[in-house]
């Protein structure tokens, strides 16, 4: 796997997003980073390129992609209608971490959209995926750059660890900002359904058009949820997560772990209580939360921790997104 480094403004900067845009083109597979979380990307249009994708992750063939684009004007190509919500939305949040459902264009890979005929699009709004996909002059369909159900990658050395040689390349940008996946709206639905919580909270996206649904499986595990990747267990690392509800549980908790022989790990947003645990990592915040996260659950692995515990956050704002992400980890216990 071919590794470049974006990280400063220079001519061999351009030269190997330039290359890399090729690659795309060509039908290799390309990580790059984007505000949330880092993405494997593939020419849209090509079923055989996008193949690539779901076999150098492992994930399951009914999961659809989503697909990247650089201007707006990309979008008439893919999709059949944009409602006025959605153009609402587009211009209070592109560049920006909402995914939009559409009714999708025959044109789009059939693999992308696992079948269904509505497609996921968004622009990021950082400067090198953008820059990437210019130089690509596609759309590019690109999930989260991890195997299926491991935490999603916020930096290049997570994506090497978990895709290293069965991948073509990595655009090097540094750490991610967000640290979330983007937020999943349908339009299609009228009030739009929101599919997965993510980087822009309800919060934002009602103040711009008023109410929307959420779908009821995020609320409740028995429903099954409208966007299928909802479906997997997520998100895990090798430990075992377990969210803990309140902080007097915690101390209880870990010295019970403790005593089972467990190393425990404690990922917090104060620091003070928690001493008593084996390895402790701590957050100022919800965003430092979100943008924490992935990370720290990968770094609990390298410390060879068995048992994490993770203080819950309320569900609101971005914390709509830690939550589901952390039930996600928590719930698939291996
Ligand atoms: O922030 C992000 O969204 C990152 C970066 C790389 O853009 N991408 C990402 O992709 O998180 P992925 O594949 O890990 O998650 C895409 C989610 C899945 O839950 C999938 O089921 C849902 O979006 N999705 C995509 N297209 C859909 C569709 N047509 N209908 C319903 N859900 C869809
Ligand atoms: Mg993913």
């Amino acid at each position: 796997t071919w590794v470049v480094d974006s990280g400063e403004e220079s001519e061999e900067q351009i030269l190997d997003l330039q290359e890399a845009g090729m690659w795309i083109r060509d039908g290799k597979l390309v990580a790059f980073p984007t505000e949330t979380v880092y993405g494997l990307g593939a020419n849209a249009f090509s079923e055989e390129a996008v193949q690539r994708i779901f076999e150098a992750k492992g994930r399951p063939s009914d999961n659809p992609l989503i697909v990247h684009i650089s201007d707006e004007e990309q979008l008439d190509g893919l999709v059949t209608e944009v409602s006025n919500k959605a153009k609402a939305l587009m211009e209070a949040f592109w560049p920006g971490a909402l995914t939009l459902i559409f009714n999708a264009k025959p044109v789009v890979a059939k693999n992308v959209t696992a079948g269904l005929n509505t497609v996921g699009v968004r622009i990021p709004s950082h400067p090198v995926a953008r820059q990437l996909l210019r130089e690509g002059q596609l759309p590019v369909a690109a999930p989260s750059a991890n195997r299926s159900g491991r935490p999603s990658p916020t930096t290049a050395a997570h994506v090497l660890l978990d895709l290293d040689g069965r991948i073509d390349g990595i655009v090097d940008g540094g750490e991610t900002g967000i640290g979330l996946e983007s937020t999943v709206l349908s339009v299609v639905h009228d009030p739009p359904i929101l599919y997965r919580p993510g980087g822009v909270t309800v919060e934002q996206i009602e103040a711009i058009i008023g109410a929307i649904k959420v779908d009821p499986s995020l609320q409740q595990s028995v429903a099954q949820p409208l966007s299928p990747g909802m479906k997997y267990a997520h998100y895990a690392p090798k430990a075992t997560v377990v969210l803990v509800e309140h902080r007097e549980e915690l101390e209880r908790a870990v010295v019970e772990a403790k005593n089972h022989g467990k190393k425990v790990g404690v990922f917090a947003t104060v620091s003070k209580s928690v001493s008593y645990a084996d390895e402790v990592i701590v957050a100022n915040g919800l965003e430092e939360v979100a943008h924490m996260l992935y990370g720290t659950l990968r770094e609990f692995d390298k410390r060879n921790v068995s048992t994490v515990f993770i203080e819950s956050v309320p569900k609101e704002g971005l914390g709509l997104a830690i939550m589901n992400r952390l039930e996600k980890a928590a719930g698939s216990k291996k």
